[in-house]
């Protein structure tokens, strides 16, 4: 496979298109990314259009019904396209790979190959098995470690994702992450820091530590010290040029003081924390397996904004959890109330094979349609008094890439709020003062008030 003489020519052979569909969250975007890059070194060019594409890769969300069924009305719409091009190769990747592995092939016939969300490293020895007419089903949890056979990160963009921490073993009842990423596992700080170097040598401005369930990253240090996500925090905040780290997404659980310290004492470290919830019931949440009660979690919300008073809130919610009676869902709102959230995001509830609360009576799906209704209300208020809060004040904004308008620019507030100015000398990856003028319901608008550096 990395055999000299069999890579192609990629400087005379025409390149090879790949299409890219992405499903779930940000760790399946990432994953997307590496894929890419795994392939660009076998003379694949990315495509936005599936018709010119020789491959197709789906990268699979397995969390929701509906996420997963998804892949199987896309598959119904690439059928003309496999017939149009018989050399054209469509796998499937990410979740629902890893949860139904060769199912998939039998209920798609048009499928040539399927990886699971621990094996892309594997795909081009795969894509070369389903061009000789295999049909590869690959769902291991590989011994060896995938971030070692993948290439060198591409550059171009000021913000970049950095996986962490992989896994769950937190079996929430309602979850399929524990079976479709596995255990628990956290990078060595090493491999983590040369990444973070080399993104940084690249031209990124901001690290995304990712992990399913990032404040449980735990590692040793050079002096053979235990770390924490916070200690880890801090050793990136050291890179030269990296100027902003996030981090997603966390758990109440794994919480720890040295996070919280971060907040507290680092700059590049910004305002922004998602930790979900899910909801504001101790009954539904013993029944969920959150090992957490909702004044556990207020109360550690209230640690977290002594360390850092602006952090804007973001969470998750469940609505229509089996056994959720009106006076659980009415403590849901009102744990909404106390938290206070810049952003959230919910959902109504969805019965997933193969985990424990699949098999509980559901919620009348009326009921669960009607408090979902009620829920996003209520946080759609929230985030329109926090976008509101905004106007007139000063922050500074990374700027991404170019808006909709000539000259236009957008990027993102510390909060992650996306932001809008107008600046002859604007580009990518310049961090300016802004005023905020004007808030959207997803956006705001900015006037610059700094002039750039030379
Ligand atoms: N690791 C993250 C979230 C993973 S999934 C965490 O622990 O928070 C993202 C969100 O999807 C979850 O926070 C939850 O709100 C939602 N979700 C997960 N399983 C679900 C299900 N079966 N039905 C509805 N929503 C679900
Ligand atoms: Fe799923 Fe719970 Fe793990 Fe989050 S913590 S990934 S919700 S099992
Ligand atoms: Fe979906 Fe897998 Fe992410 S199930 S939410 S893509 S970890």
């Amino acid at each position: 496979m990395t055999d000299a003489a069999a890579a192609p020519d990629t400087e005379t052979a025409p390149a090879r298109k790949l299409f890219i569909k992405t499903y779930g969250c940000q760790m399946n975007a990432h994953d997307s990314e590496r894929m890419a890059e795994t392939m660009a070194q076998e003379g694949y060019a990315l495509t936005a259009d599936p018709a010119e594409a020789d491959l197709i890769l789906l990268n699979t969300c397995h969390i929701r019904e509906k996420a997963a069924e998804k892949v199987y009305s896309e598959l119904g719409r690439l059928r003309p396209l496999k017939q149009a091009r018989p050399g054209l190769r469509i796998g499937v990747a990410g979740c629902v790979a890893q949860a139904e592995g060769a199912e998939i092939l039998e209920r798609a016939p048009l499928v040539d190959l399927v990886v699971g969300s621990q094996a892309f490293h594997r795909l081009p020895e795969l894509v070369r098995a389903a061009q000789e007419g295999a049909r590869p089903v690959e769902t291991d949890f590989p011994a060896e470690d995938k971030f070692a056979a993948l290439p060198g990160r591409a550059g171009g963009r000021p913000t970049a994702f950095l996986t962490v921490q992989e896994g769950c073993d937190k079996f929430c009842a309602f979850c399929v992450v524990p079976y479709t990423r596995g255990a628990e596992m956290s990078r060595p700080v090493a491999r983590i820091l040369e990444e973070a170097q080399a993104l940084a040598d690249r031209g990124v401005r901001e690290v995304m530590l990712l992990g399913q369930n990032v404040n449980a990253w735990h590692g040793v240090g050079p002096a053979g010290d235990e770390w924490g996500l916070g200690r880890l925090i801090e050793a990136v905040a050291g890179i030269e040029g990296i100027a902003r780290i996030r981090y997603t997404t966390s758990h109440p659980n794994d919480f720890t003081d040295d996070l919280i310290a971060a907040h507290r004492d680092q700059p590049k470290l910004m305002p922004y924390l998602h930790l979900p919830v899910q909801s504001g019931s101790d009954r539904i949440l013993k029944a969920m397996n959150r090992r957490h009660t909702g004044a556990e979690y207020l109360a550690l919300l209230d640690r977290i904004r002594a360390a850092r008073p602006d952090i804007l809130l973001s969470g998750d919610f469940i609505v229509g959890f089996p056994g959720e009676t009106e006076a659980d869902f009415e403590a849901t709102l009102e744990m909404v109330r106390a938290a206070r959230y810049g952003a959230a995001y919910s959902f109504k509830y969805s019965p997933r094979p193969g985990t424990p609360a699949a098999e509980a009576p559901p919620v009348d799906p009326a009921v669960a349609d009607e408090r979902l209704y009620r829920l996003q209300a209520l946080i759609t208020e929230q985030q329109q008094a926090a976008q509101a809060a905004m106007v007139g004040r000063e922050c500074e904004v990374l700027f991404e890439k170019p808006g909709r308008e000539p000259g236009q620019w957008t990027g993102k507030s510390p909060w992650l709020q996306a932001v809008h100015a107008t600046g002859a000398d604007l580009g990518p990856g310049q961090i300016r003062r802004v005023r905020i003028t004007q808030a959207l319901p997803n956006s705001l608008t900015a006037e610059l008030i700094d002039t750039p550096a030379a």
